[in-house]
């Protein structure tokens, strides 16, 4: 549905239908809202006697909500580069190349029950996680993937119409799903050195009365992370705070999941995809204050952990030596690739507390072609071409081989 922007980039207001652009206002520097009412995909209006085509029964603000553009699956992506899966180096998504320890590939192949349908408390899991993070099961409820509980959280905090706060650039599902639930999204951009602009989000709390906001830490797609201080300031404000911690793990940082005992409008979330090399099989959980979870299990799907996905994740944190060590192993290769990066002539890499860097593409280099120049070559890497990131390119941490294969080809183009 709509965006409501607060960019630093003009000095005027615009409000945006989807088919053209006014002003509006003129506003003062670095306050500059962007209003816009939807996508660029244009709604058909047919006369009223005309049969009912089927997208006449779809919700109106779905109608005008641009498709979601998906990845490839690796073995289409492997036919369309005619390069076996293996020879494909994948630095484009953030997934851990370690995957998960050997327990979780025996657990699955000794699975007992696949036809009978998953505990729908997740108690295992949960029991595990209370274990892993210190914090009591009550508080945990799991999910198909941190996305999932992404999208539970906003069914169960926004009415058609309430807002968000989003603080680009970040992970873009926030935007996604808000928009899917009919929500507004008013956008604080990071500043600069991408840290959160606190002072705007006072403001814009104070201005707009958004329900919730979503802070990530460390940011995807930068890898900064979000200090107590500002943390406890936004807690501070009558808003609800979703704070994805999706990569805590490569931060060295705790997480803040045992703060939502003392915080009654904090949920943090996190996820097995990264730490535990599960993004295939989907299992994220969150941290919840007792006053909210409630309603996630009301709302929730019944099933929405798989048999598989709750063995996997429970097999995995049955290791944690072997997730501590490919942890470890993806700091030091961050590291190392941190220092290669910056030798490269045109790309400007900035400090990650993820597995991921972000680079400025420099000295008139195109992001887009170097991009695609390194995916005909094997290397996958990702690309943003919108507007605050255009011109950057993210790269995922990989093993040793891969930073080398990368470099190999950035030679190659340089
Ligand atoms: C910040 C952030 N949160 C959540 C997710 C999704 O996690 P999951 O795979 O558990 O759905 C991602 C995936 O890339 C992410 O970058």
């Amino acid at each position: 549905m709509g965006v409501i922007d607060l960019y630093s980039l003009s000095s005027h207001c615009v409000f945006k239908t989807h088919q053209r652009h006014r002003s509006i206002a003129s506003f003062e520097e670095n306050r500059m809202f962007v209003c816009s009412t939807g996508s660029s995909i244009p709604v058909k209006h047919k006369p009223s006697q005309q049969r009912l085509a089927g997208d006449d029964f779809i919700r109106p603000h779905l109608r005008k909500l641009s498709p979601y553009q998906p990845i490839l699956p690796f073995e289409v992506l492997s036919a369309h580069l005619g390069r076996k899966p293996e020879e494909i180096v994948k630095m484009d998504a953030n997934e851990n190349p370690y995957g998960p320890p050997p327990e979780v590939l025996e657990a699955l192949a000794s699975m007992k029950f696949p036809y009978v349908y998953p505990d729908p408390e997740s108690r295992r899991l949960r029991a595990a996680l209370a274990e892993d993070s210190g914090l009591e099961s009550d508080y945990i409820l799991a999910g198909c993937g941190a996305d999932e509980l992404i999208d539970l959280i906003m069914r169960c905090v926004l009415d058609p119409g309430d807002k968000i706060v989003d603080c680009p650039p970040t992970f873009t599902m926030y935007e996604f799903d808000a928009a899917v639930n009919g929500a507004l999204v008013i956008k604080v951009p990071r500043q600069q050195d991408f840290s959160l602009n606190i002072e705007h989000i006072v403001e814009v709390v104070e201005q707009e009365k958004p329900k919730c906001i979503f802070l990530t830490s460390p940011n995807n797609p930068d890898g900064s992370i979000i200090s107590d201080d500002d943390l406890l300031k936004i807690l501070d404000l009558p808003i609800l705070v979703v704070l994805d911690e999706a990569y805590i793990e490569f931060s060295g940082m705790e997480s803040r999941m045992k703060w939502v005992k003392k915080h009654e409008n904090l949920i943090v979330l996190r996820t097995f995809s990264k730490r535990a090399g599960l993004a295939g099989l989907r299992v994220g959980y969150g941290a919840f204050p007792l006053s909210i979870i409630e309603f996630l299990w009301r709302a929730k799907q019944p099933y929405n952990v798989s048999v598989a996905a709750e063995i996997s994740a429970c097999a995995a944190l049955q290791n944690p030596l072997y997730l501590e060590k490919v942890k470890e192993a993806l700091v030091q290769e961050r590291e190392r690739l941190y220092k290669v990066l910056k030798e490269v002539p045109f790309l400007k890499p900035y400090p990650s507390y993820s597995n991921f860097i972000l680079c400025e593409v420099t000295s008139g280099k195109d992001a887009k072609k170097l991009k695609d120049d390194l995916a005909q070559m094997g290397v996958m890497i990702r690309h943003y071409s919108k507007k605050e990131l255009k011109g950057y390119v993210r790269v995922s941490v990989g093993k040793p081989e891969h930073t080398d294969a990368l470099m190999k080809c950035l030679k190659i183009l340089s």
